[in-house]
């Protein structure tokens, strides 16, 4: 079944020795590794992070809830500090803000996720708090990097699992994973020793040299698409921008692995691996150098913003879920005035609470817009029915709400906050690439 190097440790439990969710967690990983090439496993010192009970392992390595009673009576933790990414899969229901949202689940088709009882079993409550009897903290955020207060360090591996956020751990922290959040992973703090665990993958291959200064969210965002489709699965190295803050490493980040899968990037003289750019490279030739210009720019803003009229349904900003100095921001734009159609301003629980202990909600509230949390349209499957014409400031939620989901084609107006909260403000689309 496998060339996978075990220690004696891990022979055991993949015998069973340990008990059978042990034995089932340990056969998941070593299959997991098999498949990916490695030769053997690392064990875990960082973080770690997983989505919902059925994503947790497949389905036939999956463990009933009374197995996981079981296990929890006997004391059994997880290994290394474990948090929950977004709300569980296929149900994908906001944690707050839920009500009056006005939206069918697309997964099962008749429920809906402003109703109390679909809401309630969509949180899959009975698995969480099991979970947070093994130390899981319940934070249901793609996006948990921004709110828990406690990060993986320079070196440590760790167990992610969110797309936008896997960049975040590697390339911004210094610390390493791969997409291998899951129970098994965390449950056992081990993981296949491949790819981004292993120094010398880390290192650029492909140098990007971008002819604007980029510097705004947009530009950032925008750009990130832009190198993710060229680099595709290389590590690029960034050069020609200025320094990102934390809303733009998050745009990027979630950009770069929509456009592409970009796992790890470096940034000379921002990102903790890339002193230089000849450290970036570790001293080799770039196999690769990619050019971005105002024409590639353009050209990817406007692909991204395929809208098929000005008026607007819906407008949506949060992806990734959205920090609290974006937060603070959006509530100063929105004081005082009155939005002209639904506007979701999404973020994570955690921060919900910080919202509206901060005043915020009660900001959002009073415009006629709504503060949600945990979730997003592209993983909720798609948009309340009413919405044929959608704004949005992120390239990745444009990217997901469209083909992958919607039945019937949406119109995306894509662009800037400022041209989001206008379009909220009006019902009318006025922005573009400037
Ligand atoms: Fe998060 Fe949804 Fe975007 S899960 S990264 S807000 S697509």
């Amino acid at each position: 079944m496998t060339n996978v190097e075990l220690k004696d440790d891990e022979k055991r439990l993949l015998q069973g020795e340990m008990g059978e969710i042990q034995r089932l967690a340990m056969t998941w990983i070593t299959e997991m590794a098999s498949i990916a090439g490695a030769e053997e496993l690392i064990d875990l010192d960082g973080t770690g992070d997983f989505h919902s009970p059925q994503t947790t392992m497949t389905l036939r390595y999956g463990f009933t809830l009374e197995q996981l009673e079981e296990l929890v009576s006997t004391g059994a933790k997880f290994k290394i500090p474990t948090f929950a990414n977004k709300s569980p899969f296929n149900e994908m229901s906001p944690v707050h803000g839920w009500e009056g949202c006005d939206m069918l689940c697309r997964y099962t088709g008749k429920d809906r996720f402003d109703d109390p009882k679909f809401h309630d079993y969509a949180m899959h409550e009975d698995f969480y708090r099991l979970f947070r009897k093994m130390g899981m903290m319940t934070s249901h955020s793609c996006a948990n990097y921004l709110t828990v207060g406690f990060l993986p360090t320079i070196g440590q591996h760790c167990a992610w699992n969110e797309s936008s956020a896997v960049p975040y751990c590697n390339a911004v922290l210094g610390a390493r994973t791969n997409i291998d959040g899951s129970f098994a992973t965390c449950f056992l703090g081990k993981a296949p020793y491949y790819d981004m665990h292993i120094t010398e993958n880390r290192y650029a291959t492909v140098l990007v040299k971008s002819e604007r200064l980029i510097q705004s969210d947009t530009e950032w965002d925008v750009f990130g698409f832009a190198v993710g489709e060229d680099a595709g699965v290389a590590v690029p190295c960034l050069t020609g921008t200025a320094r990102p803050n934390t809303t733009q490493f998050s745009k990027l980040n979630a950009a770069m692995n929509t456009g592409g899968a970009v796992r790890m990037y470096h940034i000379p003289g921002s990102t903790p691996e890339a002193p230089s750019i000849e450290a970036a490279f570790n001293g080799i030739a770039p196999k690769r150098v990619i050019t971005i210009g105002e024409r590639e720019l353009k050209a990817t803003y406007e692909k991204l913003n395929y809208r098929a009229a000005d008026k607007v349904d819906m407008v949506y900003l949060g992806c990734p879920h959205l920090n609290i100095v974006e937060l603070m921001q959006i509530a100063g734009k929105l004081e005082g005035k009155r939005v002209k159609i639904p506007v979701w301003i999404m973020t994570t629980p955690w921060l919900y609470d910080v919202a509206k202990n901060l005043g915020y909600l009660k900001i959002f509230t009073d415009a006629g817009a709504k503060l949600m949390d945990g979730t997003c349209p592209a993983a909720m499957g798609g948009l309340p029915d009413y919405v044929k014409s959608f704004a949005c400031d992120s390239a990745k939620q444009a990217y997901y709400i469209t083909g992958c989901y919607a039945d019937d084609p949406i119109s995306v107006c894509y662009g800037n906050r400022d041209d989001c909260i206008d379009a909220a403000l009006t019902g009318v689309w006025r922005g573009e690439w400037r």
